[in-house]
């Protein structure tokens, strides 16, 4: 047990055999990812439960992710929907859409999911302007650089009691490096300090290691 990413994989697979049924529908998903030659870059099977497990405790009804690559991520939090509920996800690539609403459909959720082509800074107001919030649950998983402004449309879109959550704040530990000044890594930066300092949100970190080696989920909730 010397801690080394091979060791948080086993362990994460022995969660996973542990505590997850097994689930070919997903196993699915992520076969059409690989075959689409999208990166494998979806959270994991053991997070993507803890997603559905947040849906669920916060009675989800409108759920807004930014940054939807294959759906993965999307499906899950679908299933944690309340009744009525519903999961609008944003998607730069028309690619990694495409994709997303063949293994949304292939889930049996087209009915819940609205996948909404485009760069999240541009449809975001489009979703305000349709007054399709507030939203429940917020997950902020697209461009690094982005999540700044990305919490800036989370407060907007949301009301108080709502959870935003963060994907990859950890990044190998490169957010506490102040050597490192790639924009993927100081925009994480700049979100946690805004996301410290802001009068309306409480938060807190929490670092994960598993399949996707080093890393961690920011989760707050709004005032
Ligand atoms: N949430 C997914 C993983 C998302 S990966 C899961 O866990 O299954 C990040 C995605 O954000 C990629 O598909 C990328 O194309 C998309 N993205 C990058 N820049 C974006 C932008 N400006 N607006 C919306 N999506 C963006
Ligand atoms: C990576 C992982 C992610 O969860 C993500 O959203 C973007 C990139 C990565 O491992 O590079
Ligand atoms: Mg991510």
């Amino acid at each position: 047990m010397g801690g080394v990413d091979e060791d948080w994989g086993r362990v994460d697979d022995h969660l996973a055999r542990a505590l997850l049924p097994a689930d070919e529908v997903l196993e699915q998903v992520l076969a059409e990812n690989r075959a689409a030659g999208l990166p494998s870059i979806d959270v994991s099977p053991l997070q993507g439960a803890f997603l559905t497990l947040l849906a669920r405790i916060t009675g989800a009804r409108r759920v807004l992710e930014i940054g939807t690559l294959g759906g993965y991520s999307t499906i899950h939090l679908a299933r944690g929907l309340a009744a009525g509920g519903r999961v609008v996800t944003c998607e730069f690539e028309p690619r990694h859409a495409e994709v997303a609403r063949r293994n949304v459909e292939r889930a049996g959720l087209a009915g819940v999911v609205d996948v909404r082509v485009g760069a999240a800074l541009q449809t975001l107001p489009q979703l305000e302007q349709e007054g399709l919030g507030p939203f429940d649950l917020v997950f902020i998983d697209a461009d690094k650089g982005g999540y700044p402004q990305y919490l800036e449309w989370a407060l907007r879109l949301t009301r108080p009691g709502s959870v935003v959550v963060g994907d990859n704040v950890v990044r190998r530990g490169r957010v506490a490096d102040p050597a490192v000044t790639d924009p993927a890594v100081t925009g994480v930066r700049t979100f946690l300090d805004a996301v410290g300092a802001h009068p309306r949100l409480r938060a807190t970190a929490l670092q994960t290691v598993g399949a996707k080696g080093w890393d961690g989920f920011a989760i707050a909730v709004v005032d």
